[in-house]
Protein backbone atom coordinates (compact mmCIF):
# COMPACT_ATOMS: atom_id res chain seq x y z
CA UNK A 1 0.00 0.00 0.00
CA UNK A 2 1.42 3.80 -0.83
CA UNK A 3 2.67 5.51 1.76
CA UNK A 4 0.14 8.32 2.83
CA UNK A 5 2.90 10.78 4.16
CA UNK A 6 5.28 9.99 1.38
CA UNK A 7 4.55 13.59 -0.13
CA UNK A 8 4.72 15.32 3.17
CA UNK A 9 8.05 14.93 3.72
CA UNK A 10 10.94 17.46 3.87
CA UNK A 11 12.76 17.43 0.68
CA UNK A 12 15.11 13.88 0.10
CA UNK A 13 13.06 11.59 2.66
CA UNK A 14 10.64 10.46 -0.14
CA UNK A 15 13.39 8.73 -2.59
CA UNK A 16 15.92 7.96 0.63
CA UNK A 17 17.02 4.04 0.69
CA UNK A 18 17.48 2.96 4.35
CA UNK A 19 20.84 2.02 5.56
CA UNK A 20 21.28 -2.11 5.20
CA UNK A 21 22.48 -3.46 8.70
CA UNK A 22 24.19 -6.73 8.99
CA UNK A 23 22.11 -9.58 10.09
CA UNK A 24 22.02 -10.24 13.84
CA UNK A 25 23.19 -13.49 14.99
CA UNK A 26 19.82 -13.33 16.84
CA UNK A 27 17.52 -13.10 13.79
CA UNK A 28 19.19 -15.55 11.60
CA UNK A 29 18.46 -18.13 14.83
CA UNK A 30 15.15 -17.15 15.13
CA UNK A 31 14.20 -17.25 11.19
CA UNK A 32 16.16 -20.78 10.41
CA UNK A 33 15.87 -22.52 13.89
CA UNK A 34 19.58 -23.12 13.55
CA UNK A 35 22.38 -22.17 16.49
CA UNK A 36 25.87 -21.20 16.72
CA UNK A 37 26.15 -19.39 14.06
CA UNK A 38 28.88 -16.55 13.25
CA UNK A 39 28.29 -13.05 12.50
CA UNK A 40 30.93 -11.76 9.84
CA UNK A 41 29.20 -8.68 8.37
CA UNK A 42 29.79 -5.63 10.27
CA UNK A 43 33.48 -5.39 10.84
CA UNK A 44 33.38 -5.77 14.63
CA UNK A 45 36.20 -6.67 16.33
CA UNK A 46 35.73 -10.47 16.94
CA UNK A 47 38.23 -10.16 20.17
CA UNK A 48 35.46 -8.36 21.79
CA UNK A 49 36.46 -4.97 24.13
CA UNK A 50 38.83 -4.69 26.70
CA UNK A 51 39.04 -5.91 29.50
CA UNK A 52 39.08 -2.33 30.90
CA UNK A 53 36.21 -1.51 29.21
CA UNK A 54 34.07 -4.37 30.63
CA UNK A 55 35.55 -3.23 34.18
CA UNK A 56 34.71 0.26 34.19
CA UNK A 57 31.08 -0.59 32.54
CA UNK A 58 30.45 -2.65 35.72
CA UNK A 59 31.61 0.37 37.96
CA UNK A 60 29.50 2.91 36.24
CA UNK A 61 26.02 0.10 36.69
CA UNK A 62 25.19 2.70 40.01
CA UNK A 63 24.80 6.32 37.32
CA UNK A 64 22.86 4.66 35.24
CA UNK A 65 20.11 6.49 36.60
CA UNK A 66 21.55 9.91 35.89
CA UNK A 67 22.31 11.68 32.25
CA UNK A 68 25.20 11.02 31.15
CA UNK A 69 28.05 14.50 31.12
CA UNK A 70 26.58 15.52 28.03
CA UNK A 71 30.07 17.76 27.36
CA UNK A 72 32.27 14.11 28.13
CA UNK A 73 34.86 16.14 29.82
CA UNK A 74 36.85 13.62 30.53
CA UNK A 75 36.92 11.46 27.72
CA UNK A 76 37.28 14.53 25.69
CA UNK A 77 40.54 15.58 27.32
CA UNK A 78 42.03 12.19 27.07
CA UNK A 79 41.66 12.70 23.05
CA UNK A 80 42.56 15.66 22.76
CA UNK A 81 45.91 15.23 24.76
CA UNK A 82 46.57 12.33 22.50
CA UNK A 83 45.89 13.70 19.09
CA UNK A 84 47.77 16.96 20.48
CA UNK A 85 44.79 19.46 20.08
CA UNK A 86 42.47 21.34 22.08
CA UNK A 87 39.52 20.57 23.95
CA UNK A 88 37.01 22.38 22.02
CA UNK A 89 38.55 20.57 18.83
CA UNK A 90 36.85 16.63 19.75
CA UNK A 91 33.08 16.29 18.92
CA UNK A 92 32.09 13.04 20.57
CA UNK A 93 28.68 11.27 18.53
CA UNK A 94 26.86 8.44 19.52
CA UNK A 95 28.96 6.41 16.59
CA UNK A 96 31.12 8.08 14.25
CA UNK A 97 27.77 8.26 11.86
CA UNK A 98 26.26 10.87 14.30
CA UNK A 99 29.01 12.91 13.78
CA UNK A 100 28.85 12.41 9.96
CA UNK A 101 24.98 13.45 10.39
CA UNK A 102 25.93 16.49 12.13
CA UNK A 103 28.30 17.16 9.34
CA UNK A 104 25.31 17.15 6.95
CA UNK A 105 23.14 18.88 8.90
CA UNK A 106 25.48 21.58 9.72
CA UNK A 107 26.64 22.26 6.19
CA UNK A 108 24.31 20.76 3.70
CA UNK A 109 21.03 21.40 2.54
CA UNK A 110 18.49 21.72 -0.57
CA UNK A 111 20.62 23.10 -3.60
CA UNK A 112 23.84 22.29 -1.59
CA UNK A 113 26.46 19.46 -3.11
CA UNK A 114 28.48 16.45 -1.47
CA UNK A 115 31.12 15.29 -3.00
CA UNK A 116 32.08 10.91 -2.57
CA UNK A 117 33.14 8.35 -4.63
CA UNK A 118 31.56 5.76 -6.14
CA UNK A 119 31.93 2.60 -3.52
CA UNK A 120 32.18 4.62 -0.69
CA UNK A 121 30.76 4.43 2.64
CA UNK A 122 26.80 3.91 2.98
CA UNK A 123 26.30 6.68 5.44
CA UNK A 124 27.37 9.92 3.27
CA UNK A 125 24.68 8.91 0.37
CA UNK A 126 22.15 8.27 3.05
CA UNK A 127 23.48 11.44 5.42
CA UNK A 128 23.14 13.78 1.90
CA UNK A 129 20.09 13.13 0.69
CA UNK A 130 18.20 13.21 3.96
CA UNK A 131 18.80 17.02 4.41
CA UNK A 132 17.74 17.46 0.61
CA UNK A 133 21.45 17.77 -0.68
CA UNK A 134 22.69 16.21 -3.97
CA UNK A 135 25.05 14.04 -4.03
CA UNK A 136 27.77 14.38 -6.92
CA UNK A 137 29.64 10.75 -7.23
CA UNK A 138 33.00 10.17 -8.66
CA UNK A 139 33.48 7.26 -10.63
CA UNK A 140 36.36 4.83 -8.49
CA UNK A 141 39.23 4.09 -9.98
CA UNK A 142 40.41 0.58 -9.12
CA UNK A 143 37.89 0.18 -6.24
CA UNK A 144 39.35 3.74 -4.70
CA UNK A 145 38.96 7.00 -4.50
CA UNK A 146 39.86 8.70 -7.42
CA UNK A 147 41.24 12.20 -6.07
CA UNK A 148 41.00 13.97 -9.08
CA UNK A 149 37.96 12.89 -10.67
CA UNK A 150 37.01 14.28 -7.15
CA UNK A 151 38.86 17.44 -7.42
CA UNK A 152 36.57 17.74 -10.91
CA UNK A 153 33.53 17.39 -9.37
CA UNK A 154 34.03 20.61 -6.58
CA UNK A 155 32.05 23.45 -8.37
CA UNK A 156 30.02 26.93 -6.48
CA UNK A 157 27.67 24.47 -4.97
CA UNK A 158 30.46 21.64 -3.41
CA UNK A 159 29.70 22.43 0.77
CA UNK A 160 31.01 18.57 1.79
CA UNK A 161 33.30 16.77 0.17
CA UNK A 162 33.44 12.63 1.88
CA UNK A 163 36.56 10.51 1.91
CA UNK A 164 36.48 6.82 3.72
CA UNK A 165 40.45 6.32 4.24
CA UNK A 166 40.49 3.25 4.03
CA UNK A 167 37.00 2.97 2.42
CA UNK A 168 34.58 0.29 3.66
CA UNK A 169 33.55 -1.69 1.68
CA UNK A 170 36.30 -1.90 -0.46
CA UNK A 171 39.30 -1.13 1.96
CA UNK A 172 40.99 0.80 -0.67
CA UNK A 173 43.32 3.48 0.79
CA UNK A 174 44.65 7.03 0.04
CA UNK A 175 48.42 7.59 0.43
CA UNK A 176 49.36 10.76 2.37
CA UNK A 177 51.41 12.63 -0.59
CA UNK A 178 48.01 12.53 -2.48
CA UNK A 179 45.43 13.33 -0.39
CA UNK A 180 47.76 16.08 1.24
CA UNK A 181 47.92 17.68 -2.20
CA UNK A 182 43.71 17.26 -2.70
CA UNK A 183 43.46 19.21 0.43
CA UNK A 184 45.26 21.81 -0.74
CA UNK A 185 43.37 22.54 -3.91
CA UNK A 186 39.98 22.17 -2.36
CA UNK A 187 38.68 26.11 -1.82
CA UNK A 188 38.90 26.90 2.06
CA UNK A 189 34.79 26.88 2.06
CA UNK A 190 34.49 23.33 1.18
CA UNK A 191 34.79 20.62 4.25
CA UNK A 192 36.32 17.81 3.83
CA UNK A 193 36.29 14.59 5.57
CA UNK A 194 38.59 12.17 6.58
CA UNK A 195 36.41 8.94 7.92
CA UNK A 196 39.18 7.53 9.41
CA UNK A 197 37.09 4.56 11.23
CA UNK A 198 39.83 1.84 9.93
CA UNK A 199 43.02 3.58 11.12
CA UNK A 200 44.46 1.80 13.58
CA UNK A 201 44.83 -1.67 11.21
CA UNK A 202 46.51 0.16 8.62
CA UNK A 203 50.34 -0.85 8.59
CA UNK A 204 51.57 0.93 5.58
CA UNK A 205 54.32 3.38 5.80
CA UNK A 206 52.46 6.34 3.41
CA UNK A 207 49.07 5.77 5.31
CA UNK A 208 48.47 9.14 6.42
CA UNK A 209 46.88 10.42 10.11
CA UNK A 210 45.09 13.45 8.71
CA UNK A 211 44.84 14.44 12.17
CA UNK A 212 48.04 15.87 11.57
CA UNK A 213 46.77 18.05 8.74
CA UNK A 214 44.18 19.68 11.44
CA UNK A 215 46.02 23.00 11.76
CA UNK A 216 46.99 23.35 8.03
CA UNK A 217 43.36 23.32 6.83
CA UNK A 218 40.73 24.90 8.99
CA UNK A 219 38.26 23.11 6.69
CA UNK A 220 39.37 19.28 7.38
CA UNK A 221 37.41 16.97 9.73
CA UNK A 222 38.76 13.72 10.41
CA UNK A 223 36.76 11.18 12.29
CA UNK A 224 37.23 7.99 14.33
CA UNK A 225 35.29 5.22 15.74
CA UNK A 226 35.49 3.11 19.01
CA UNK A 227 33.35 0.58 17.31
CA UNK A 228 36.18 -1.20 14.89
CA UNK A 229 40.03 -1.71 16.80
CA UNK A 230 38.92 -1.02 20.25
CA UNK A 231 35.56 -3.44 19.89
CA UNK A 232 32.92 -1.22 21.71
CA UNK A 233 30.39 -1.65 18.49
CA UNK A 234 27.42 -1.94 20.83
CA UNK A 235 27.96 1.16 22.68
CA UNK A 236 28.12 3.84 20.20
CA UNK A 237 30.89 5.66 20.22
CA UNK A 238 32.67 7.63 18.04
CA UNK A 239 34.26 11.45 17.28
CA UNK A 240 35.66 13.83 15.11
CA UNK A 241 38.40 16.43 15.21
CA UNK A 242 37.90 19.57 13.33
CA UNK A 243 38.49 23.70 13.60
CA UNK A 244 37.40 25.19 17.20
CA UNK A 245 34.92 26.98 14.70
CA UNK A 246 33.83 24.14 12.83
CA UNK A 247 33.08 22.34 16.28
CA UNK A 248 31.55 24.79 17.53
CA UNK A 249 28.93 24.59 14.63
CA UNK A 250 28.92 20.77 15.24
CA UNK A 251 28.17 21.37 18.89
CA UNK A 252 24.55 23.10 17.59
CA UNK A 253 23.24 20.35 16.39
CA UNK A 254 24.22 17.64 18.69
CA UNK A 255 21.92 16.47 20.79
CA UNK A 256 22.90 17.34 24.19
CA UNK A 257 23.46 13.49 26.07
CA UNK A 258 24.67 11.97 22.38
CA UNK A 259 27.16 9.32 24.01
CA UNK A 260 25.72 7.42 27.38
CA UNK A 261 27.88 7.19 30.22
CA UNK A 262 29.00 3.63 29.67
CA UNK A 263 30.42 4.64 26.49
CA UNK A 264 32.51 7.56 27.37
CA UNK A 265 33.54 5.16 30.35
CA UNK A 266 34.80 2.25 28.27
CA UNK A 267 36.19 4.28 25.47
CA UNK A 268 38.31 6.12 28.20
CA UNK A 269 39.39 3.34 29.55
CA UNK A 270 40.12 1.66 26.23
CA UNK A 271 42.61 3.83 25.03
CA UNK A 272 45.19 2.78 28.06
CA UNK A 273 44.90 -0.62 26.78
CA UNK A 274 47.65 -0.27 24.17
CA UNK A 275 47.96 -4.04 24.25
CA UNK A 276 44.00 -5.19 23.24
CA UNK A 277 44.51 -2.67 20.14
CA UNK A 278 47.94 -4.93 19.45
CA UNK A 279 46.38 -8.13 19.80
CA UNK A 280 43.50 -6.88 18.08
CA UNK A 281 45.81 -5.56 14.64
CA UNK A 282 47.68 -9.19 14.81
CA UNK A 283 44.65 -10.93 14.65
CA UNK A 284 43.36 -9.29 12.25
CA UNK A 285 46.68 -9.81 9.86
CA UNK A 286 46.81 -13.38 10.48
CA UNK A 287 42.87 -13.51 9.64
CA UNK A 288 43.36 -11.55 6.29
CA UNK A 289 46.24 -13.71 5.59
CA UNK A 290 44.30 -16.84 6.16
CA UNK A 291 41.33 -15.24 3.62
CA UNK A 292 44.00 -14.28 1.17
CA UNK A 293 45.25 -17.90 0.81
CA UNK A 294 41.93 -19.26 0.37
CA UNK A 295 40.60 -16.92 -2.28
CA UNK A 296 43.94 -17.86 -4.12
CA UNK A 297 43.23 -21.84 -3.67
CA UNK A 298 39.82 -21.22 -4.66
CA UNK A 299 41.15 -18.99 -7.72
CA UNK A 300 38.55 -16.22 -6.39
CA UNK A 301 39.55 -12.06 -6.79
CA UNK A 302 39.46 -10.25 -4.11
CA UNK A 303 40.09 -6.41 -3.54
CA UNK A 304 43.35 -5.79 -1.22
CA UNK A 305 41.99 -3.92 2.11
CA UNK A 306 44.05 -2.67 4.77
CA UNK A 307 41.17 -2.63 7.05
CA UNK A 308 39.18 -5.25 9.35
CA UNK A 309 37.66 -7.20 6.20
CA UNK A 310 38.21 -8.14 2.79
CA UNK A 311 35.49 -7.95 -0.27
CA UNK A 312 35.49 -10.53 -2.82
CA UNK A 313 34.78 -11.37 -6.12
CA UNK A 314 33.05 -14.20 -6.58
CA UNK A 315 31.92 -14.36 -9.84
CA UNK A 316 28.34 -14.92 -9.49
CA UNK A 317 25.21 -13.45 -8.21
CA UNK A 318 26.69 -13.12 -4.50
CA UNK A 319 22.73 -12.95 -3.07
CA UNK A 320 22.65 -16.84 -3.75
CA UNK A 321 26.54 -17.34 -2.09
CA UNK A 322 24.86 -15.25 0.78
CA UNK A 323 22.05 -17.23 0.88
CA UNK A 324 23.89 -20.10 1.11
CA UNK A 325 26.34 -19.51 3.27
CA UNK A 326 23.09 -17.90 5.66
CA UNK A 327 21.86 -21.68 6.21
CA UNK A 328 25.28 -22.89 6.89
CA UNK A 329 25.17 -20.53 9.97
CA UNK A 330 27.72 -18.06 8.54
CA UNK A 331 26.29 -13.64 8.03
CA UNK A 332 28.75 -11.97 5.91
CA UNK A 333 27.70 -9.00 3.80
CA UNK A 334 26.71 -8.90 0.23
CA UNK A 335 27.04 -5.47 -1.47
CA UNK A 336 25.21 -5.46 -4.31
CA UNK A 337 23.32 -1.80 -2.61
CA UNK A 338 27.14 -0.42 -3.55
CA UNK A 339 26.50 -1.81 -6.92
CA UNK A 340 28.82 -4.82 -6.88
CA UNK A 341 26.33 -7.63 -7.16
CA UNK A 342 28.98 -10.12 -7.46
CA UNK A 343 31.32 -9.12 -4.37
CA UNK A 344 30.65 -9.91 -0.63
CA UNK A 345 32.23 -8.11 2.12
CA UNK A 346 34.04 -10.99 4.83
CA UNK A 347 34.17 -9.19 8.40
CA UNK A 348 38.23 -10.73 9.83
CA UNK A 349 37.15 -13.02 12.90
CA UNK A 350 38.84 -14.94 14.94
CA UNK A 351 40.95 -17.90 13.46
CA UNK A 352 38.11 -20.67 13.75
CA UNK A 353 35.60 -18.26 12.45
CA UNK A 354 37.61 -17.47 9.48
CA UNK A 355 38.10 -21.65 8.92
CA UNK A 356 34.62 -21.57 8.98
CA UNK A 357 33.80 -19.51 6.91
CA UNK A 358 36.68 -20.71 4.25
CA UNK A 359 35.08 -24.23 4.46
CA UNK A 360 31.25 -22.86 4.36
CA UNK A 361 32.75 -21.17 1.07
CA UNK A 362 34.23 -24.02 -0.56
CA UNK A 363 31.11 -26.08 0.20
CA UNK A 364 28.45 -23.73 -1.40
CA UNK A 365 30.70 -22.78 -4.31
C1 LIG B 1 34.04 3.95 6.75
C2 LIG B 1 33.17 3.94 7.96
N1 LIG B 1 32.93 5.08 8.59
C3 LIG B 1 32.15 5.14 9.67
C4 LIG B 1 31.55 4.01 10.17
C5 LIG B 1 30.63 4.20 11.32
O1 LIG B 1 30.91 3.50 12.44
P1 LIG B 1 30.33 3.89 13.84
O2 LIG B 1 29.10 4.72 13.67
O3 LIG B 1 30.06 2.59 14.50
O4 LIG B 1 31.42 4.68 14.51
C6 LIG B 1 31.75 2.79 9.56
C7 LIG B 1 31.08 1.58 10.06
O5 LIG B 1 30.98 0.57 9.47
C8 LIG B 1 32.58 2.75 8.42
O6 LIG B 1 32.78 1.61 7.78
Amino acid sequence: MANHFINHTAPGIANLKPYIPGKPISELERDLGISHSIKLASNENPLGPSKKAKSVIHGNLEELALYPDGGAYLLRSALAERHGVELNQVTLGNGSNDVLDMIARVFLAPGREAVFSEYAFAVYPIATQAVGATARISAARDYGHDLEDMQSLINDKTSVVFIANPNNPTGTWLKAKPLKAFLETVPDNVIVVVDEAYFEYVAEAEYPDATQWLSDHPNLIVTRTFSKAYGLAALRIGYSLSHPDVTDLLNRVRQPFNVNTLAQAAALASLDDEQHITLSIETNRKGMAQYEQAFTSLGLNWIPSVGNFITVDLGRDAAEIDKALLAEGIITRPVANYGLPNHLRISIGLKEQNARCIDALRKVL
